[in-house]
């Protein structure tokens, strides 16, 4: 039987990946997630993309990812923290799957992404304000895009996956 897609939105740091992951083995479905999909697809890791072509460069990469990563169903996909940030990328997850908004403190952010090296948006002087000003623009578009919106902190990965999968229209599961 074919099922929607699921997709998990929420910033860096936020657990998409992890949580996506448990998800997807739990519901017996095809895991992908966004980053890793370009990170194979270029050969290389994003911040070089972020080097070499820009935030714009990456962006673009970004929304064909997600085109084809969501040109099937049955799948989890946890896609990038920016990847909502285009109209285009809002109307096409929103036709292709059940959103889940991850909702995570910046605080918690911090905790888990401290020493990241990883991310290019984040090698600044203030990652905190960074994250600060990430989430002004960011947090009322994934509220509005959620069809659930769940709390993360200080939950443990198995149990909130759980906790989701409890929550999942029974048509999904
Ligand atoms: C970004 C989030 C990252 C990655 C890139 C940009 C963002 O993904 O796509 O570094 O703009 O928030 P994660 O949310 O998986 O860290």
């Amino acid at each position: 039987m074919s099922h929607r897609n699921i997709i998990l939105i929420g910033p860096m740091g936020s657990g998409k990946s992890t949580i996506g992951n448990i998800i997807a083995n739990r519901l017996h479905r095809e895991f992908k997630d966004s980053d890793h999909f370009i990170e194979k697809r270029t050969g290389v890791d994003i911040a070089r993309i972020f080097d070499i072509e820009g935030e714009h460069g990456f962006r673009e990469r970004e929304s064909d990812a997600l085109n084809e990563l969501l040109s099937q169903n049955n799948r989890v996909i946890a896609t990038g923290g920016g990847s909502v940030l285009r109209p285009q990328n809002q109307q096409l997850l929103k036709q292709k799957g059940f959103i889940i908004f991850l909702d995570t403190s910046v605080a918690q952010q911090l905790r888990r992404l401290a020493r990241d090296k990883k991310r290019p948006l984040l090698q600044t002087e203030n990652p905190r304000e960074r994250l600060e000003a990430m989430f002004v623009e960011r947090h009322p578009i994934y509220l509005d895009l959620a069809d659930l919106a769940v709390k993360t902190d200080k939950r443990v990965a198995r149990r909130l996956a759980a906790d989701i999968i409890n929550q999942l229209p029974e048509n999904l599961k």
